[in-house]
């Protein structure tokens, strides 16, 4: 499979049953506590495979390390916390590679298999479809919000809980149903990966703005100018696809577009499969699993916000 539609990771068929699916994520520390940096940043790499509909098998660590300038721990609490969620997944730690850099980075370079029958892209969706999402939005604006020193250290706990949770229970509650196209929600923002979804497509979406869960403080966080400069850029992106109903607030506009680390899976399946996933995708413990719009005729290409 090609990368011209920005999916999630590259799936290469071995056999009639098997398809390997790789993928490698990696960047600079978001939390000051290096065990969950670490957790976040493997959680964030594993989940390509799961928005692919697979498995994980192996995954290799990827470190930047300014050895002369931090003390080796702080290291070692990364590579446990990757460790964590590698053992989480049921996945195997094959090696790795680390260089001296002035800054730390981490990540995984993650191997996953899927029946080649069961690859799910985000080229699919079909008119009438649901849009699931699985996992709260605004860790990118709470996240400037706590480096500003604006929220407290509860809100922080909320988006940390999130982001260290793989993405593998919506993943396996998918292989369950019929599902038409699914894609994580990472840097590109909620509005970003969906246009993703339908771009050149014969079908549109509409987003009901109310649906879609939030993290606490969000919107105040952004209306008090707290946002990353990553959201604005991927407004200005995607603006010419995007129609906004006026009685749409500015601010949960723009929220759609807040950066996500390790964000939920964004799912399209059939109406009448809808609510049974999400339900399934709740009874393995994403909580937050819920239905934020539907797949349209027309306009095609396009997403409307209601
Ligand atoms: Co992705
Ligand atoms: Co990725
Ligand atoms: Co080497």
């Amino acid at each position: 499979m090609g990368l011209e539609k920005g999916d999630d990771a590259g799936v290469y068929r071995i056999s009639d049953d098997v398809a390997l699916i790789q993928t490698l994520d990696f960047f600079t520390p978001i939390v000051n506590d290096p065990f969950v940096f670490g957790q976040i940043a493997a959680a964030n790499a594993l989940s390509d495979v799961y928005a692919m509909g697979g498995r994980a098998l192996c995954a290799m660590n990827i470190v930047c390390f300014p050895v002369k300038k931090m003390d080796i721990s702080i290291l070692q609490d990364v590579l446990r916390g990757g460790l964590d969620r590698i053992t989480e997944a049921d996945a195997t730690l094959a090696g790795g590679h680390s260089i001296e850099d002035d800054e730390i980075k981490y990540g995984l370079s993650v191997t996953g298999i899927v029946h080649p029958d069961r690859v799910i892209t985000n080229r699919g969706t079909r008119r009438g479809d649901a849009l699931i999402i699985t996992k709260r939005i605004g860790t990118g604006i709470v996240g400037t919000a706590i480096k500003a020193g604006d929220a407290d250290a509860e809100a922080e706990e909320e988006i940390i809980e999130s982001m260290i949770v793989l993405n593998r229970a919506p993943a396996e509650a998918m292989a369950r149903f019929d599902v038409h196209a699914c894609t994580d929600v990472t840097g590109f923002g909620l509005l970003g990966h969906a246009s993703e979804m339908i771009e050149d497509t014969d079908v549109g979406m509409r987003i009901f703005s109310s649906e879609i869960p939030l993290f606490s403080g969000v919107l105040d966080h952004f209306s008090n100018g707290l946002a990353p400069g990553g959201l604005f850029r991927n407004r200005d992106f995607r603006k010419h696809m995007i129609d906004c109903d006026s009685s749409v607030p500015d601010d949960v506009y723009h929220l759609m577009f807040d950066p996500q680390t390790s964000g939920g899976l964004l799912i399209a399946c059939s109406k009448d499969d809808a609510d049974n996933l999400v339900q399934e995708i709740r009874k393995r413990g994403a909580a937050s699993a819920a239905i934020i719009g539907e797949v349209i005729q027309s306009p095609a290409g396009r997403i409307l916000i209601e």
